[in-house]
């Protein structure tokens, strides 16, 4: 159902995980595998993936000391949501899209519940503000140690929260991740992080394909829309593969 209870058609995917865990090339990759199948995807990542949402992702990650507290976190987070949701998400499912999005608000409980203690049920309720019941179809969840995931992140990928953050803040969101996703575990995939780039892309690849027919009648993918994705905002250049890309090209 979409935010204003009627049908909807297309499939969410989100990709969760801790830092390095490589989400960004998976959403490269599925979202290549589906158009080759005649798919339209739409890859957008969190925070961003719109104007407002590019902005305020250059004020949460590279925010100058001091830090904003945990609760400005949540809250800016939740505005990009918010604008990512009502801007490129709602429509392109409204579309019979495919939307794989890198990180969503699962990250917010992760980071800012189980890492920075804030209470989740008050997330939960700021979530459910920012984007109604708009809910991933499925989760993957590319999981790996804290320790290892922090060791792959190059220096220009630094952000605050590797910065100013210790190794047990990544612990907790590590292990955040996984009690959310032992207590869904029908929305939820782990996918071992550990493993080469090309297996981890086919252990993607076959946790959603059995779903993506689901929801339609004939058991079949969906054919290929006309639609066009939203346009991506414009380059961050100190970001160039970050940013939501086109993939029905
Ligand atoms: P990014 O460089 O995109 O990290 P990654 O490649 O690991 O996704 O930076 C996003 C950072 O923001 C990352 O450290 C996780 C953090 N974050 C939160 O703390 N809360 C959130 O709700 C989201 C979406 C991200």
């Amino acid at each position: 159902m979409n935010l204003d209870g009627g049908p909807r058609r297309g499939f969410f995917l989100t990709l969760e995980g801790p830092e390095g865990s490589g989400k960004s090339t998976q959403a490269r990759r599925l979202a290549a595998r589906l158009t080759a199948s005649g798919l339209t995807c739409v890859v957008t990542r969190e925070p961003g993936g719109t104007a407002l949402g590019e902005a305020v992702r250059r004020i949460l990650l590279h925010a100058p000391e001091p830090s904003p507290v945990p609760a400005a976190d949540a809250l800016l987070f939740n505005a990009a949501r918010a604008q990512l949701a009502a801007e490129v998400i709602e429509p392109a499912l409204e579309r019979g899209e495919v939307v794989i999005c890198d990180r969503f608000g699962d990250s917010t409980l992760a980071y800012q519940g189980f890492g920075a203690g804030q209470p989740l049920e008050a997330l939960r309720s700021l979530a459910h503000f920012a984007v109604g019941d708009l809910r991933p179809d499925l989760t993957v969840l590319i999981d790996l140690p804290a320790e290892e995931g922090l060791a792959r992140k190059q220096a220009d990928e630094v952000t605050r929260f590797e910065e100013r953050a210790d190794l047990e803040f990544h612990r907790r969101v590590r292990d955040g991740f996984l009690a959310l996703a032992a207590a869904e575990p029908d929305r939820f995939v782990i996918v071992d992080g550990r493993q080469t780039v090309e297996a981890i892309e086919a252990a993607v690849f076959e946790a959603l394909r059995p779903r993506l027919g689901s929801g339609h009648p004939d058991g079949q993918v969906p054919a290929r829309t006309v639609a066009v994705a939203p346009e991506a905002p414009p380059l961050d250049s100190s970001e160039p593969e970050r940013n939501p890309v086109r993939m029905d090209r």
